[in-house]
């Protein structure tokens, strides 16, 4: 069955109708595709298309097949082109061609298909926002069992300053928020109710787009049929967010991954979440966490391949737009598994602070507190940063640590070091200095932790 046969002598080829058959992943908007009808076939019903009765009977058919799609076996031997037909071929084998025949007045799939897409990855969004509220609060129970804890921060890889455990982790905790609004801005922009819109021109007939926009639960209908027809921004704008969702997600796999191993040795993870090898019995293995990081790179083809079927498109609807549903159901999948997964790696994982102290204390990640407390006193920060660069020379070359220098021997480096100052030889003491908003001192992160806490409440409703 096709729904455009009419002006055709032959049929389509063997090839191409193997070719340009959507079915077997947009059978994935079923569902939505059956709410969008129902809504338009009230829509109709107002404005007298449809009679009362003709109405009642397409929506009680149309609700009969949400309960019957739910069974996988539904399209099977459906040989038709995509999922909108088959909801036609269906509706007139229940209720005759007649009154079938009525349900796309008014209606072209271009605007159909965007309605469809814009109610699925609404509920998909939903989700996805909050298994990432789930992941965020995880994030924060850990930092709740090493309260103290100390880690090196690094930049290029190195040692750099000492940094709280819990400060680490509400920087990831910062890059989710960020991503939990970026999914709610991509929410605001699929929710925007397309019918009326026609094949491109806008519809015909007299429909009352918001009583449709209100059924369905959309804030607002669009402005421009045009721009309905070529627009898939809203799914460019979801995917970025999922994009960055994983870019996220990857950079805390890619950290814990070193940070498990035996270089690093600062955390350990779950039997549940790693593997072991079949040839080296001692192998156990961060797999969980590097799928992850491999899954981003998959997403983030997705999101690529949309923009460049998209960017040299002429106004307005084109076929290519066809291929942005696979890729699309591909980041949905792959973002919800990957959350879904990184909130148990973070439920498994154990911080070794014990070995976290040591790697902080045998790099001299003090240094910076040292130089800041001469400037403090008044001496020009390059100066201080020559005297403490300096010290850590001398430190390096008799093989000493940053703690086995007493108050008295860094006057020798610069008369300037007072006995306080030798105190931020201890980088629990260095971190009370960055105590500013933001910073890693103990108390701007108990204010940080207590606020991340109630922003994530707030989050999650
Ligand atoms: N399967 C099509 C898609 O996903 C539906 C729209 C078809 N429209 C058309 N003019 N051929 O884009």
């Amino acid at each position: 069955m096709k729904l455009w046969g009419g002006r055709f002598e032959g049929g389509p080829s063997e090839v191409f109708d193997r070719f340009g058959r959507s079915l077997h992943f947009d059978k994935t908007l079923i569902d939505v595709d059956l709410r969008g009808s129902a809504a338009h076939a009230r829509g109709l019903a107002r404005i007298g298309i449809l009679s009362a009765a003709e109405c009642a009977a397409l929506v009680q058919a149309l609700e009969a097949m949400r309960e019957e799609a739910k069974d996988p076996s539904y399209f099977d031997n459906s040989a038709e082109e995509d999922v909108h037909t088959v909801v036609i071929r269906k509706l007139k084998e229940r209720l005759g061609a007649d009154l079938a025949d009525k349900i796309h007045t008014g209606r072209s799939r271009n605007d159909q298909v965007s309605l469809d897409v814009r109610l699925w990855l609404r509920e998909q969004i939903d989700e996805a926002r909050q298994l990432l509220t789930g992941l965020m609060a995880e994030l924060l129970a850990l930092a709740e069992r090493y309260p103290d804890a100390l880690i090196p921060g690094y930049t290029h890889t190195r040692r750099a300053q000492p940094v709280l455990w819990t400060h680490y982790l509400l920087a990831y905790f910062e890059m989710f928020a960020r991503d939990w609004e970026r999914l709610g801005d991509a929410r605001r922009r699929v929710n925007v109710m397309p019918l009326g819109s026609g094949a491109l021109a806008g519809s015909g007939f007299p429909i009352d787009r918001e009583a449709v926009a209100a059924e369905l639960g959309f804030d607002s209908v669009t402005r421009n049929s045009m721009d309905v027809s070529g627009d898939r921004d809203f799914l460019l704008d979801f995917e970025h967010a999922a994009n960055l969702i994983m870019l996220h997600l990857s950079r805390l796999a890619e950290d814990w991954i070193l940070y498990t191993g035996e270089e690093f040795g600062f955390m350990d993870l779950g039997d549940g979440v790693t593997s072991g090898s079949s040839m080296m019995p001692q192998k156990r293995n961060p797999d969980s966490l590097e799928l992850i990081r491999g899954k981003a790179g998959r997403v983030f083809g997705g999101y690529m391949g949309l923009l460049v079927t998209m960017k040299g498109l002429p106004m307005t609807y084109n076929r290519d737009m066809q291929e942005d549903k696979e890729p699309l159901f591909e980041v949905v999948s792959q973002l919800l598994q990957s959350l879904e997964m990184a909130a148990v790696v973070v439920q498994t994982a154990v911080l070794k602070p014990q070995v976290t102290h040591k790697a902080v204390e045998d790099s001299w990640a003090v240094a910076t507190d040292l130089a800041d407390a001469l400037a403090r006193a008044g001496m020009p920060f390059h100066q201080a940063h020559k005297v403490v660069g300096r010290l850590v020379l001398e430190s390096v070359r008799a093989g000493k640590n940053a703690k086995d220098w007493t108050a008295a021997e860094l006057t020798a480096f610069s008369e300037h070091f007072t006995p306080e100052m030798a105190l931020l030889l201890d980088p629990a003491e260095g971190i009370k200095t960055r105590g500013l908003k933001g910073g890693t001192g103990p108390d701007a992160v108990a204010t940080a932790f207590a606020e991340a806490k109630q922003r994530l409440a707030a989050m999650r409703g």
